[in-house]
């Protein structure tokens, strides 16, 4: 076993669900809307730290899930608006700052101009190197691993592949992160402990960090908090403590 994937000094992924926008605005009786625009410095703030440090590689943040449709009508469109506005504000900084943009999610649901921004931050980002920032929108953990099974099947039926060869690293080709590392620290702010189909799959041996701390007060030394929280676990992936820590003395 490689001693490198017990002993990572720093998470090289990390994946954030920013809950909590809507209960900062209620907090200080304003509209959830407020909230949502509050949240989108928070996500400034985290994407320029990630961006600055070198281990961190990926940087993958929830901004909309497959459920996230069931919300009133009104805060739904609000929503879609701001994706829309922050993107038209936000890809050439990104660009600037060496930033790949990628989102994950079915996005045919979204309506054309939100498509087209998504694709041309994608292509403008595209060989940038500081950091990789997927953005998960119309995303679920669920609906990753049924178009995944969806496309082996296809496969199948095309005579490619037999059902026999489907094992994990062929489903796991299929998803939608499948060239990226997984995880090394889910963080989920706004105090519910649960993943709400965020990258299921991805997720099997994340370290877990949940902090009552709402989005947008979320900031680069809350972060700080989560990965010294993170450094300090050990990760065994199955094994015992005992064979971890023979792996770290040399
Ligand atoms: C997260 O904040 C943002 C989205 C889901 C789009 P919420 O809007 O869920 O905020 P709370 O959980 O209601 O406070
Ligand atoms: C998860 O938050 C989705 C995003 C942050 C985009 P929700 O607020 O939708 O999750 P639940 O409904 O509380 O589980
Ligand atoms: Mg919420």
């Amino acid at each position: 076993m490689s001693a490198e994937r017990f002993h990572l000094a720093a998470p090289r992924h990390i994946a954030i669900i920013m809950d909590g926008n809507g209960r900062w605005a209620q907090q200080r009786f304003l509209p959830r809307a407020v909230g949502h625009h509050a949240g989108v410095k928070a996500v400034r703030d985290i994407v320029e730290y990630c961006a600055a440090e070198p281990t961190c590689d990926v940087l993958s943040l929830f901004a909309f899930s497959s459920e996230n449709w069931n919300r009133p009508k009104i805060e739904v469109s609000i929503l879609m608006r701001l994706f829309l506005t922050t993107l038209e504000s936000e890809i050439d900084k990104l660009h600037n700052n060496n930033i790949c943009l990628r989102f994950i999610g079915d996005r045919t649901a979204f309506d054309l101009a939100l498509q087209q921004k998504m694709t041309e931050g994608e292509q403008k980002t595209k060989n940038n190197t500081a950091l990789t920032l997927v953005i998960a929108a119309n995303y679920g953990g669920r609906w990753d691993m049924t178009q995944a099974c969806q496309h082996l099947a296809e496969r199948v039926e095309a005579g490619e592949l037999k059902s026999s060869d489907v094992n994990e690293a062929i489903l796991n080709q299929h998803l939608c992160l499948a060239d990226l590392p997984e995880p090394d620290l889910f963080i989920r702010t706004g105090g519910e402990q649960r993943v709400s189909n965020f990258m299921l799959w991805q997720l099997a041996y994340t370290e877990l960090y949940f902090t009552p701390i709402l989005w947008p007060d979320f900031n680069q030394s809350a972060l700080q908090e989560a990965i010294t929280s993170f450094k300090g676990r050990q990760r065994r992936f199955g094994h015992t403590g005992d064979q971890i820590a023979a792996l770290a003395t040399p």
